[in-house]
């Protein structure tokens, strides 16, 4: 086993030296209440992280990493600002603060919202007037210069991006949004460093340490015998696994770009690492981190080297080593995998409510798309139901778009299910989104056409992919029920910068050469401020704050309720039901630009029959007859007993 050696190299700035009273304190060699909390909690973790890693490096190696963990851990709770310690309790005492129906996220890039992270600060209003209580900023931390997979290659975990500010500036960040109640995200790369990282740097360099941080094989042997079975990511424009670095002599493990080298986590100086890193900017105020890519982070031989079961093992010990040292973190996985793979980062079994907080809800992003294009909601309904509760501690991140691509991830099993020919449907979504299908409304761009498997992903705002930039009239209403089944399906949901405004498709996305090989940038376009001041054209920005507000109040959409699918009886339309104490609600969202119904039976089945019934949406009585409620074209209601 590798030694597990690194230097602590976080420095301590002005802004967050911790205030007098506990440096007094630990300067007199006092204990504080923080420093007692501190023990206890390392009391009650302490064993489940030494199994946890057990689990993964082997009896022999686990306490010598326990013991490297933990002291990780001290350091980094020793140079703790009181501010955030006093938020771990907070956070201790309310932690289900991320699942209320008051939260909602956004997601957007520094520079492309606002400028520079001090240029973000001054936009803290327009979020808090939208409801934002999280805010996930793109990669900010030091990329490698040129190509940088929009700042997924990163240089320096240690520092930010120049050109938005500097540790300091971020810490003033974390500290304005945190007083206005947003709580900041960050990405933590964790698959993959630039080839221009430190570690890389010196593993060229002939550092035989930093070469195990890497997956280094010195000819094709070994990665050959991995490719038989591995998927690509960037068919078009980064085949294959891996790559020759002649510094290197060898071929390294390359899942992305040629220049994002994917780290070893066999290797537990990469997770002792990555620990520090997490702690250090933790410190600097971040609370939520994104850990990009993590299906990718373990190798297996013979198989797709995805979701394999160190994965969860890794973010345990991660977690643990954080619920440790800062409590008020949270992690977010971001898995965009196959349905049967999803549940898994929320924790099954003996990791429930141990791994990752928030993890995104592909499937239901894809089904999303999946029932706007075919007007049909019996195959999403039917994925749906086979993805299992999440913990009740835990919340899937809603979200209709992002910044990457759409991909089809519709399994071949739900589709049969439904008599669904799923490569003719991927093929049809593909067709649709592209604007290829006759009578489409859609105005998408493929991304990454893979010859070998068919399959076509699509880039596109979500404006445009909704029929905005077509000019179809329904476009506006399809954009609100979009966000209307995020909002009312349980979890956090995220808007992507934009999407409030019906912001479309970036036309000159390729001016930049930087960008022109990467289509993904035509869902990534400047925030227009001018559009935000305007006027609301379609009405969408009204129709989205007006669903936020009713949302806030709607006890039953906090994130520990359950949710069910209900089997369809109209076909198009989707039924959702979220259980509470205070009486069951259900979310019924019409998918067609035809008028549809909410048969009288569910309402029975539900006992919602009743005087009662209410529209949350509308504030009113649902449109009944014979009672069967009537849905308009892409509506959707929220129903419950207003008597109760
Ligand atoms: C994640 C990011 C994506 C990036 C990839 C590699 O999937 O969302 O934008 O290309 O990771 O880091």
């Amino acid at each position: 086993m590798p030694s597990v050696r690194l230097e602590n190299t976080w420095s301590v700035g002005p802004g967050s030296a911790a205030p007098t009273k506990t440096s007094r304190l630990r300067h007199t060699g006092r204990v504080t209440r923080f420093d007692a909390d501190f023990a206890d909690r390392l009391d009650a973790w302490e064993p489940d992280l030494h199994a946890t890693l057990e689990r993964v490096y082997g009896a022999a190696a686990a306490q010598e990493v326990t013991d490297r963990l933990v002291a990780i851990a001290r350091a980094a709770h020793a140079a703790r600002p009181d501010d955030l310690r006093e938020l771990d309790e907070r956070r201790l005492r309310e932690p289900d603060w991320f699942q209320r129906p008051s939260m909602v996220g956004y997601a957007a890039y520094a520079d492309r919202f606002a400028g520079t992270l001090q240029d973000v600060g001054r936009r803290t209003s327009y979020l808090r007037d939208l409801g934002v209580g999280y805010l996930h900023l793109m990669p900010l931390l030091t990329p490698r210069p040129g190509p940088n997979d929009g700042g997924y290659a990163v240089m320096d975990y240690r520092s930010v991006r120049p050109d938005l500010g500097t540790l300091d500036d971020l810490r003033a960040l974390t500290t304005t949004l945190r007083g206005e109640g947003i709580s900041l995200c960050l990405d933590l790369v964790l698959n993959h460093v630039a080839r221009e990282h430190e570690w890389a740097a010196s593993a060229r360099a002939g550092d035989p340490d930093k070469r195990a941080y890497f997956h280094v094989h010195d000819d094709r042997e070994v990665p050959d015998a991995y490719e038989a079975t591995l998927p690509e990511v960037f068919p078009d424009f980064a085949p294959g696994n891996f790559t020759w670095d002649d510094e290197l002599a060898g071929w390294v493990w390359t899942t992305f770009n040629y220049y994002q080298w994917d780290v070893n986590w066999a290797n537990p100086a990469v997770l002792c690492e990555y620990a520090d890193i997490i702690l250090g900017l933790a410190n600097v105020g971040v609370e939520v981190f994104r850990l990009d890519a993590i299906a990718f982070i373990w190798k297996r031989m013979g198989t797709a080297c995805q979701n394999q079961p160190e994965v969860h093992e890794l973010t345990r010990a991660l977690r643990t080593v954080a619920r440790i040292a800062a409590p008020a973190v949270l992690f977010k996985a971001e898995a965009i995998v196959g349905p049967a793979e999803l549940p898994a980062y929320l924790g099954v079994g003996r990791h429930a409510g141990r791994v990752s907080d928030l993890a995104y809800h592909n499937g239901l992003m894809v089904q999303i798309w999946s029932m706007l294009a075919s007007g049909d909601v019996r195959l999403a309904s039917h994925a749906l139901q086979q993805v299992p509760q999440p913990p009740s501690t835990t919340a899937w991140a809603t979200y209709a778009r992002c910044h990457d691509d759409i991909g089809w991830a519709i399994s071949d099993e739900d589709a049969q299910a439904v008599g669904i020919d799923p490569f003719a449907h991927r093929r049809f979504l593909s067709d649709w989104y592209s604007g290829a299908h006759p009578g489409s409304w859609a105005r998408g761009l493929v991304f990454q056409q893979n010859e070998a498997t068919g399959d076509r992903r699509i880039s596109g705002t979500l404006a445009s992919l909704a029929g905005l930039e077509a000019g179809d009239p329904h476009a506006a209403a399809r954009i609100l029920w979009a966000h209307a089944v995020i909002l009312g399906f349980g979890g956090l949901p995220v808007i992507w910068m934009g999407d409030e405004l019906g912001l479309m498709n970036d036309q000159g996305w390729a001016d930049d050469p930087a960008h022109a090989g990467d289509n993904r940038w035509v869902h990534r376009p400047p925030m227009p401020w001018d559009a935000a001041a305007g006027e609301d054209p379609y009405g969408i920005t009204a129709g989205l704050r007006h669903l936020l507000e009713v949302r806030s109040g709607l006890p039953h959409l906090h994130a520990a309720s359950p949710t069910e699918i209900w089997d369809p009886r109209d076909p198009g339309v989707l039924l959702v039901v979220r259980r509470h104490p205070l009486g069951p609600l259900l979310a019924a969202s019409n998918a067609t630009g035809e008028e549809a119904w909410v048969d009288a039976d569910v309402l029975h089945w539900l006992g919602l029959h009743t005087d009662g019934l209410l529209d949350a949406i509308n504030g009113t009585a649902p449109d009944l007859h014979d009672g069967a409620v009537r849905l308009p074209p892409y509506a959707t209601v929220w129903l419950y007993d207003g008597s109760r």
